[in-house]
């Protein structure tokens, strides 16, 4: 896959920019914070709505210091966990974080564009890709984007769950020009084409982040492998 992070978001070195970020252990307050918490809770639930039956293998992809990737692998106690995590310091706190849950998690320190291709076939009823998209988005171009997505869709198994959530026009932030209404809409357009997925779930939130003293708007997106033809999108 081409781009690399050196390349990166923000105009320097992206990798640097999120391994600087995370010198401060939960940088976003993903372990406290009652936004993060609810925006966990609603992806769970979507899953929940679009799933069959309970997954037995997820992967997220920018599992960060595995706040999530922990309350995943407590909902889910029958459930195998994968997460790709690029950064060196996120990435070792999640190992640590998830070592009371055994060889039910693993954790890959890696770019998912240099990754993507060698995770398994078809393998996961779920995968979580949340908070990041944008991140990559700015590193390749937009063909690449769509191969990255047509490569990902083959890993999700017959009638699997992809769940995305996105910040939506971040303002006052390095994040601002990754995170712009069309550029997001054009992302979902793209993984909505992808061959075999079909777009299940859209919702836009405004909630207050305590933490931040300020309203965010984040959207949620449910993408479904094989869905089945003549049933419509729900919104
Ligand atoms: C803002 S955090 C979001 C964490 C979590 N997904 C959530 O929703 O709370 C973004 C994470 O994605 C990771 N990331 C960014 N680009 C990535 C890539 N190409 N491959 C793997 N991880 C990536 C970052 O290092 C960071 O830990």
């Amino acid at each position: 896959m081409p781009g690399t992070l050196s390349e990166g978001f923000f105009g320097v070195s992206g990798l640097a920019q999120m391994e600087k970020d995370f010198g401060t252990q939960d940088p976003w307050f993903f372990g406290t914070s009652k936004y993060e918490r609810d925006k966990y809770a609603q992806q769970i639930y979507l899953a929940g709505q679009h799933l069959k039956k309970l997954p037995e293998n997820i992967l997220e992809i920018g599992s960060a210091e595995g706040v999530f990737s922990k309350a995943l692998l407590s909902h889910f106690p029958a459930a195998k966990y994968v997460g790709v995590e690029i950064a060196r310091t996120p990435y070792l706190r999640a190992q640590e974080a998830l070592k009371p849950y055994g060889s039910r998690a693993e954790i890959i320190n890696a770019d998912l564009l240099d990754c993507v291709g060698d995770l398994p076939e078809g393998k996961f009823d779920l995968i979580f890709f949340s908070e990041c998209v944008y991140y990559m988005g700015d590193r390749i171009p937009a063909t690449g984007f769509f191969k990255m997505f047509e490569t990902l869709g083959q890993k999700i198994a017959p009638e699997g769950v992809l769940v995305m959530a996105h910040i939506i026009n971040q303002q006052d932030a390095p994040e601002t020009p990754i995170t712009r209404r069309p550029v997001m809409d054009a992302y979902r357009t793209m993984i909505g084409g992808v061959d075999g997925l079909k777009r299940v779930h859209f919702s836009e939130h405004t909630q207050f982040k305590e933490e931040d003293g300020r309203d965010y708007t984040y959207e949620l997106w449910v993408f479904k492998k094989n869905y089945p033809s003549g049933l419509s999108e729900t919104q």
